[in-house]
Formats: C-alpha cells, structure tokens, sequence
C-alpha cells in the first residue's frame, strides 16, 4: 500500500508515536512524504542516529520528494541509484529521496516527482546554512523532466510535488511567490499536459481538495492517504 502525507519538518514525534498508524504497516509498503523531509538538514550525528532508528525499527520504505526546507548538498552526498525507473538518493536502506521530473511504478501505480519551491521565508535564513539555492529547479531539471513524462506518452497515476499549479494556489487563496514563478507555470503546464488521476503537494500547510477538469489535488500537511 501507498501513504501519502504532508512537510514533516524533520518532526520526530510524527514517526515515533504512531501519529500516522504506521504500526501496522510491514515491508509492502510505501510512506510518500510530499516534500519539508527534514530529517537531513542539520547532517549531524543526532540526525543521523535518527534516521538509523527509521532505518532499523520501521519495516515499510520511506522516500520523499524534496521541498525547499531541505539541505540539497547534503542530501545529494548520499548514493544516487535507479529504483523502480526512476533516479534516487539512497540515505538508507529504507529511506530515499525521489529526485525530480522522475517517474517511478509503485505497487502498480506510475508516479511522478517533482520536487523544490521557493523559501518565502529567506529572510529569517542564511544561504548555505538554513536554505540552499537549488530549492529551484534548474533548466536541466525541468528539460530532463519533459523527456521523461515524453517517454511515458505524458501519463501518469499520482503526481507528488511540494508546491502546486498556480490555478490551485490560487484556489487556496494564495498568490503564486514572484520567485516561484517559473516553478508555479511548470507545474500549470504539467497540469494541462499530462494526464493523472491524483495530484498530491504539500508546502502550503494544510489538508484540502480541490477538483478541477483535469483531476484531483489534494493538498497534504498531517493527514495520511492511503492510495488504493
Ligand atoms: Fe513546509
């Protein structure tokens, strides 16, 4: 089975008190997080001996897409492998990152990542330490990504990303960020031109759904959904 859930933030409690059921969930199964991963960021040893208890007590795989509260250097430290058709960085056993403009076969689902946005919070962040400027995608990302989602006739089952399509930002009541523009009109464009069943992002701190023509998007924060 498939979960998928919301930014993280690197908040322990969320794996250790069975917040999101994950009790009951054995080696078939799969935790998507959509991006604010969190638990490599500071890359000291008390991270660390975390994700090695994620790595020895939780049975089920968990990976992610990046979000921009992440420390990219450090993440891209880590071995990058191919699993499922798709590229990742493999942080442990049990635990990747889901690279971006990626397409992966889960449980007999196609799903595809995208991972970056912009840190709306720069201000109050220094560069290197506490935001990194690959947050953004870069011009090969976003070309490799289009000759990817080509190469599977622009079709998919779940799409994960951090941020979303302009068309649902503002739906939520929120204007795309200056800087994210580009990112935001990607995604617009992922949304006309390919075809999915569910959307799911995170990013935005809050649990909703919003329908259009096009399909589903789920905005994720807390909340766990299975994927049948
Ligand atoms: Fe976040």
């Amino acid at each position: 089975m498939i979960y998928i859930t919301g930014d993280t933030h690197g908040d322990r409690a969320r794996f250790v008190e069975n917040n999101m059921g994950d009790n009951e969930w054995t080696s078939d199964d799969y935790l998507i997080v959509c991006g604010d991963f969190t638990y490599v960021f500071r890359n000291n040893d008390s991270e660390k001996e975390f994700l090695d208890y994620l790595e020895k007590e939780k049975p089920y795989t968990i990976c992610f897409c990046d979000g921009n509260h992440e420390n990219f250097p450090a993440i891209f430290s880590y071995p990058e492998e191919e699993w499922n058709g798709g590229r990742i960085h493999r942080i442990r056993k049990n635990i990747f990152h889901l690279m971006r403009g990626q397409i992966f076969e889960i449980e007999g689902k196609k799903v595809f990542t995208f991972g970056g946005a912009y840190s709306m919070d720069r201000y109050k962040r220094k560069l290197g330490i506490s935001y990194w400027n690959e947050e953004l995608p870069s011009d090969t990302e976003y070309k490799e990504t289009v000759k990817n989602l080509k190469e599977h006739d622009n079709k998919v089952d779940i799409i994960i990303t951090h941020t979303a399509p302009r068309e649902i930002i503002r739906r939520m009541g929120y204007y795309p960020d200056v800087h994210d523009m580009e990112l935001t009109g990607f995604l617009e464009w992922i949304m006309y031109e390919v075809n999915f069943q569910n959307w799911y992002f995170g990013h935005w701190h809050t649990d909703d759904v919003f329908n259009n023509k096009r399909g589903m998007f789920t905005a994720v924060l807390f909340n766990v959904h299975k994927v049948e």
